[in-house]
């Protein structure tokens, strides 16, 4: 019933980090990027090639990029625009990804575009990063709920999803970006979307707002995901998502799954010590 592994990506770099308020050194950065390499995890997002008066916090995006080449990681760099690509290429990073809301209020405020304009910019990010021989990951915003609009529909989801299907996403991440999902909700949306999109692989990325994100984790499990965000002490946010809070944390992910009897390949010593210098930075 349950799957034998999972894979679990470490977006702590970036969507950890890009909440926090106070600037966190560029060595410091790098330093946990070191450490969370040693853990077992096979891709880190370290990046993201947003504008840096949107996110001072990820202005580093360029050094951040360097260092992960540097180490020989697979990272992931966030890229919405063609301007981001255009960086990004010129950085060498292997795999991108672009995000659009499933509210147009979220995407105006988030990317400063409506959900049509994101798309349509989207189409020629996905064509030349495909020229680029880039791999492709995909965010929905608010595939349960958005702090501006309330509930989001399934046919909200679905109008995104297809989109990045027909363009090529190599992957698609359903973001529950503000923490309202439960897992009602989360076995219900991940069902569908993969009786609908039998050939594309859904990730989940859960924040942790009210405390039901390893719930929500089983849920989707149990709809036959395998893949999850996660963010190591659960840093996280998303600065155009009011109230959000961190991502599920992915200590807990891991211990929840070695303790499942669920093979992940992330070691638990190792995961403590970056974790406990995750959270130095912010003491
Ligand atoms: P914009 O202002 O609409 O861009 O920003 P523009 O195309 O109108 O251009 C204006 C100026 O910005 C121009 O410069 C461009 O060159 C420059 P000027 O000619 O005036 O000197 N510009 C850029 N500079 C650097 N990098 C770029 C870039 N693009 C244009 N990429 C933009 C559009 C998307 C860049 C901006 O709104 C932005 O950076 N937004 C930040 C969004 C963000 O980072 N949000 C958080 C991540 S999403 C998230 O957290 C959710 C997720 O975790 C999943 C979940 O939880 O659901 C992924
Ligand atoms: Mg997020």
């Amino acid at each position: 019933f349950f799957p034998k592994e999972v894979e679990i990506i470490e977006v702590g770099p970036r969507d950890g980090l890009q909440n926090e308020s106070m600037f966190v050194a560029t060595e410091k950065k790098k330093e946990l990027v070191k450490f969370l390499s040693k853990t077992g995890v096979r891709r880190i997002e370290t990046a993201s090639f947003v504008h840096p008066k949107a996110v001072p916090q990820m202005a580093d995006a360029v050094e951040m990029a360097a260092f992960s080449n540097e180490l020989g990681i697979e990272y992931i760099a966030l890229t919405p625009n063609m301007k981001a690509l255009g960086r990004a290429i010129e950085c060498k990073v292997p795999q991108i990804a672009v995000f659009v809301g499933a509210t147009e209020t979220f995407n105006q405020k988030n990317i400063r575009a409506s959900i049509e304009e994101s798309l349509a910019e989207c189409n020629l990010v996905f064509k030349k990063a495909k020229a680029c021989n880039l791999k492709i990951r995909a965010y929905v915003s608010m595939g349960f709920s958005c702090p501006y609009e309330g509930n989001v529909s399934y046919e909200q989801v679905k109008r995104v999803v297809e989109h990045f299907e027909k363009n090529g996403a190599d992957e698609i991440s359903v973001g529950d970006t503000n923490g309202q999902a439960n897992p009602r909700i989360v076995y219900e949306r991940f069902s569908r979307l993969k009786d609908d999109f039998p050939n594309i692989e859904f990730v989940a990325h859960f924040h942790d707002t009210n405390h039901f994100a390893y719930a929500n984790v089983v849920a989707a499990l149990q709809a036959g995901i395998s893949k999850f965000d996660s963010s190591i002490a659960g840093l996280g946010g998303c600065p155009f998502s009011p109230g959000a809070t961190g991502n599920v944390s992915t200590e807990g992910l891991v211990k929840l799954f070695d303790d499942m009897k669920i093979e992940t390949g992330i070691h638990q010593d190792a995961l403590h010590e970056a974790s406990q210098f995750a959270k130095s930075l912010f003491m």
